[in-house]
């Protein structure tokens, strides 16, 4: 971890970064958040994880006072300041502090604006690997495509699977169609060769990763089609892969102990990586 975090107008070390014991965002999860991810002075998919942010914050209604300029100027002090070549910057606002009470009828609260900035390994050109994942119940609220830090079966979700040596946990609703996973959006390629994720259809996160990789398929001459699937699809697809701003495209061989396709990565999965990749570099 980078050692300068943002915390309410200050630039300060992050053990020193305190924020006060009643913040909505720390009783209720009350905030909105976004990742970016930082590469040699570029961030991937800027313009949408701010415009997300915006639209989160609009939807929860947090009169937020900083502009998009005013933000961005913070930004890249902290990046400066922590003198990181590869990493992913959080975001986080809250809509401030007040005692505690659920409603905030009538509040008039500062939004809080925190930011830590996390330096990771540079591994897109590594030789990846593909993860392993497990399914579970989709017992999350039913407004998931708001982006709050409100996370808990998500936070459950992920354990799990790493209890299970599974890198994501993939989230089926009650109809047994794949809506997302804990923290990433799910894609197969099926036996017709057609890319498909989940539609925008209010059940899942509108994933920025997800967004530019779509495009970038349509480009590309795939097949692509936003359409929800169901886990036995996915359990019977040639390839599985999530987008996340962390994980960029990840293929995931495994699911529930059953091997996708014949277990290896698949080559679109890493042909759509390679792309996100060298759109940015
Ligand atoms: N998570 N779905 C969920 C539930 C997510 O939490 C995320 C991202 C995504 C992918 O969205 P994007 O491509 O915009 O990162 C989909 C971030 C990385 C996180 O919580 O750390």
């Amino acid at each position: 971890m980078a050692n300068i975090s943002y915390i309410d107008g200050l630039y300060c070390n992050i053990v020193d970064a305190k924020i006060s014991i009643n913040d909505r965002g720390y009783h209720f999860g009350d905030a909105v958040y976004e990742v970016i991810l930082y590469n040699n002075g570029k961030f991937y998919d800027y313009d949408g994880h701010i415009t997300r942010l915006y639209n989160s914050l609009k939807l929860i209604n947090i009169n937020f006072h900083l502009s998009k300029q005013q933000l961005k100027i913070i930004i890249k002090n902290l990046f400066k300041l922590n003198r990181v070549n590869f990493g992913s910057i959080y975001i986080q606002v809250s809509r401030g502090v007040a005692d505690r009470n659920h409603s905030y009828f009538g509040l008039n609260s500062k939004p809080i604006l925190t930011m830590i900035v996390s330096k990771k390994k540079n591994n897109i050109s590594d030789h990846i690997k593909g993860v392993k994942a497990i399914t579970i119940f989709d017992n999350r609220w039913s407004r998931p495509d708001i982006k709050t830090t409100q996370l808990l079966p998500n936070v459950l979700a992920k354990t799990h699977a790493n209890e299970k040596n599974a890198y994501e946990g993939i989230f089926i609703d009650y109809e047994g169609y794949v809506t997302e996973g804990s923290s990433s959006n799910i894609w197969i390629i099926n036996n017709d060769n057609e890319i498909l994720t989940r539609e925008i259809d209010g059940k899942i996160l509108s994933g920025i990763t997800r967004k530019t990789i779509a495009q970038f398929a349509k480009k590309n001459k795939f097949k692509m089609l936003e359409k929800k699937f169901t886990k036995d699809e996915m359990l019977d697809s040639k390839e599985v892969f999530l987008t996340s701003a962390s994980s960029f495209v990840t293929p995931i061989i495994e699911i529930d102990n059953i091997k996708i396709g014949n277990g290896m990565i698949g080559k679109t999965s890493i042909e759509l990586r390679n792309l996100y990749f060298k759109n940015f570099n």
